[in-house]
């Protein structure tokens, strides 16, 4: 059997306990250990971070938590995807060594009442537009860097301000630990992974293209010299309106390191993307490098 298609059965730890003793006995050997975290419902963006983790790292550690507290009240919490036996099968080809699934109880206990307040680059988009979301974030992945003391954690660019957000919280608190931001997965048709891409009909998951649509339109205006950020914002709004999706929560240019606001493209911007399709809220982003 060739190293590729060898399976690996990965230690399930439930408890933070278990967890903690076999990343201790992990770092005990000399190894560098590499944190995934997820909400499950494994894709092949999911994967590509295992991926990413096992060429820099020896110990892999994925995490699989539907995260209550990062849901807000009209957010798909009951209705989030939960494959735990498919996702299994997913660990086992793409070898990691640990899988860390705890339950709600476990990660928080009754008495909990203690929350990371997220740094400055949370307030805008989906801060706005998901109040209380990205104290869920950092309260959580605080939480799993404490239980899972890696030497790298890796997040993908698919979530771009969740990874400024863990950046700068990273960084503000001195968590000892490195954050690598991973490229976007994608299907062939351009529409980025997502495990809410299992709500989409035939129908919703045509007008959810037009976000990469409208992700290419605006690279394509940019080679052509546009560097009027209205002017493209309005184009891809058009773009996405025009495909008959749903609401459009925001079309944004902003600078990629604070997501501030700019006129012209005149240093790293990313545009970022939500919108509502059929009952999904989706997200998407491309840098727009001049
Ligand atoms: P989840 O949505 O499960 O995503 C887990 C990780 O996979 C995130 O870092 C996300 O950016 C990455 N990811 C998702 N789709 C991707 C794609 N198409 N290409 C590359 N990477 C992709 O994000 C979360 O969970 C949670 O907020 C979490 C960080 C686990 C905290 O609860």
């Amino acid at each position: 059997m060739s190293r590729e298609t060898t399976l690996v059965e990965p230690t399930i730890a439930r408890s933070v306990e278990a967890a903690r003793t076999a990343v201790g006995a992990a770092r005990e050997a000399g190894q560098r250990i590499g944190l995934v975290p997820t909400m499950g419902a494994l894709h092949e963006g999911h994967l590509s971070l295992i991926d990413h983790a096992r060429h820099s790292c020896d110990f892999v550690v994925v995490t699989i938590f539907v995260n209550p507290t990062q849901f807000g009240p009209r957010d798909d919490f009951s209705q989030y995807p939960r494959t735990w036996e498919a996702d299994l099968e997913f660990i086992r080809e793409r070898r990691s060594q640990l899988v860390f699934a705890p339950s709600a109880e476990e990660m928080y206990s009754a008495c909990h009442s203690t929350v990371v307040c997220p740094p400055k680059v949370a307030e805008t988009l989906e801060g706005e537009f998901r109040p209380g979301h990205f104290t869920g974030v950092t309260t959580v992945v605080l939480k799993l860097m404490q239980i899972v003391a890696a030497d790298v954690a890796f997040f993908g660019e698919k979530d771009f301000q969740q990874c400024l957000v863990i950046r700068d919280m990273v960084r503000d608190l001195n968590v000892p630990i490195e954050v690598n931001c991973c490229p976007t997965i994608r299907e062939p048709d351009g529409l980025a992974m997502s495990s809410r891409n299992r709500y989409l009909s035939p129908d919703d998951r045509q007008q959810a293209l037009s976000l990469n649509r409208g992700l290419e339109l605006a690279k394509s205006m940019v080679a052509r010299g546009e560097r009027e950020v209205s002017a493209i914002e309005a184009a891809v709004r058009a773009c996405i309106e025009a495909s008959g999706a749903g609401s459009i929560d925001y079309v944004a240019i902003r600078d990629s390191d604070q997501l501030g606001f700019m006129d012209v493209l005149d240093r790293p911007a990313v545009l970022l993307l939500a919108v509502h399709v059929g009952s999904a809220r989706l997200i998407d982003n491309t840098r727009l490098d001049v």
